[in-house]
């Protein structure tokens, strides 16, 4: 693997120091860090640390929980959301390489978008690491800590059709046989989760679609057809509206939504109920699922609204993210599990990945309250403290 940076910088630093002219310098060479101080240890170390937004819960948790961890180990943080605009995340990760950073922590908006940004923290010896969100077409992604995000698609998709009733609880076919009309979301397509996590829900659907189990009714069933760009709110609840004019206005009957992240379930279910329905799934609300467990859904399923989610524990995903820079720091390659199924258009990244929990109304309390994720009172409140 690359020479982790600090040893560059070590180099440096010793060579600032006294004065001389960069000569040959190995990178061997006591204390001293990205600041060049020499004799502080841990304290010189700096690690980059790039989110996407803070519109959506889990990223601030996300950001929170790495920068904590990463501190815990006495290093300092440069924390930056990047209110999903690209050229403000580029323009973050630039200052970042500038500074001196040791370690990148990325979780890219556009996975696309930052080539330029890759090469040059490669050309200053700067390990990165992909960030839930795989980084695409660059060889300068060094580890990737990320969910089983085919697994969340599957599960979505069995969530979905537990709700609609085809599935009982422990996953075995109820004898229900439908046919049920549903409609498909997706997440924004430069995001590739997006499409692991619809590959996964269509390897569930995509049968039952063929034999008639399920039906699309709008018959938009192609990734394409279905996405929400930049994974916004209020773009999945105007095409939910749209949907409901275009096809439901006839008198046929909705049962179940396939929505890929709470904030998006919000927007659809804020369209349904617009629309007259519900307003709760004992009333004739569409079955819709869900990603992430925001606090405001995890209300909703409770208050028999939304119908499931999927929880991925943020503290578990900022734990792997900080346990793999420690390894960059101190020269390392961090451990993977998976070294096949992330490629990134030009190398196989290996990967951590997590697992994931689905979440129904009963799932709330053992899943989420007894795991100290969420308070009795917060779900309550459909609001975190903090
Ligand atoms: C994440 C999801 C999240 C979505 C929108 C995806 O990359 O994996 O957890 O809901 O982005 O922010």
């Amino acid at each position: 693997m690359r020479l982790a940076k600090t040893m560059g910088a070590v180099a440096a630093g010793a060579a600032l120091t006294l004065g001389l002219a960069a000569c040959g310098g190995s990178g061997a060479g006591g204390g001293g860090g990205a600041d060049g101080a020499a004799g502080n240890g841990d304290d010189d170390v700096k690690i980059g640390v790039a989110m996407p937004t803070q519109t959506y819960e889990r990223w601030i948790q996300d950001g929170n929980n790495v920068k904590k961890g990463l501190e815990d180990l006495g290093y300092s943080v440069d924390l930056q959301f990047a209110n999903d605009d690209i050229p403000t995340q580029t323009q973050q990760i630039d200052s970042m390489i500038t500074e001196g950073v040791d370690v990148l922590v990325i979780a890219s908006i556009d996975g696309t978008a930052l080539t330029s940004q890759l090469d040059a923290a490669a050309a200053a010896n700067i390990p990165v690491i992909a960030y839930d969100r795989l980084i695409r077409d660059s060889e300068n992604v060094d580890f990737y800590t990320t969910f089983d995000n085919e697994a969340v698609g599957v599960a979505q998709a069995n969530a979905l059709l537990r709700g609609l009733g085809y599935l009982d609880a422990d996953g075995k076919e109820t004898g229900e046989k439908g046919p049920y009309n549903i409609e498909l979301f997706a997440g924004s397509p430069d995001d590739n989760n997006a499409g692991f996590f619809f590959d996964g829900a269509m390897s569930v659907l995509q049968p039952l679609i063929d034999d008639g189990t399920i039906v699309v009714p709008s018959g938009q069933t192609d990734f394409g057809q279905v996405t929400t760009q930049r994974w916004e709110l209020e773009t999945a609840q105007k095409r939910m509206e749209d949907l409901l004019t275009s096809t439901y206005q006839g008198g046929e009957k909705l049962d179940g939504v396939l929505a890929p992240a709470d904030v998006l379930s919000r927007g659809i279910i804020n369209a349904l109920q617009s629309a007259g329905m519900g307003p709760t799934l004992e009333k004739g609300l569409p079955v819709v699922t869900g990603q992430d467990a925001e606090i405001a859904n995890i209300k909703l399923i409770d208050d028999g609204v939304q119908s499931s989610t999927i929880f991925k524990d943020t503290r578990l995903l900022a734990e792997q993210a900080v346990k793999a820079t420690q390894s960059f720091v101190e020269g390392n390659d961090p451990e993977a599990n998976d070294t096949k199924t992330y490629d990134n258009g030009v190398k196989v990244v290996p990967s951590y990945l997590l697992e994931v929990q689905t979440v129904f109304k009963d799932d709330i309390q053992p899943v989420l309250i007894d795991a100290g994720y969420y308070t009795a009172d917060e779900v309550k409140a459909g609001q975190a403290d903090d």
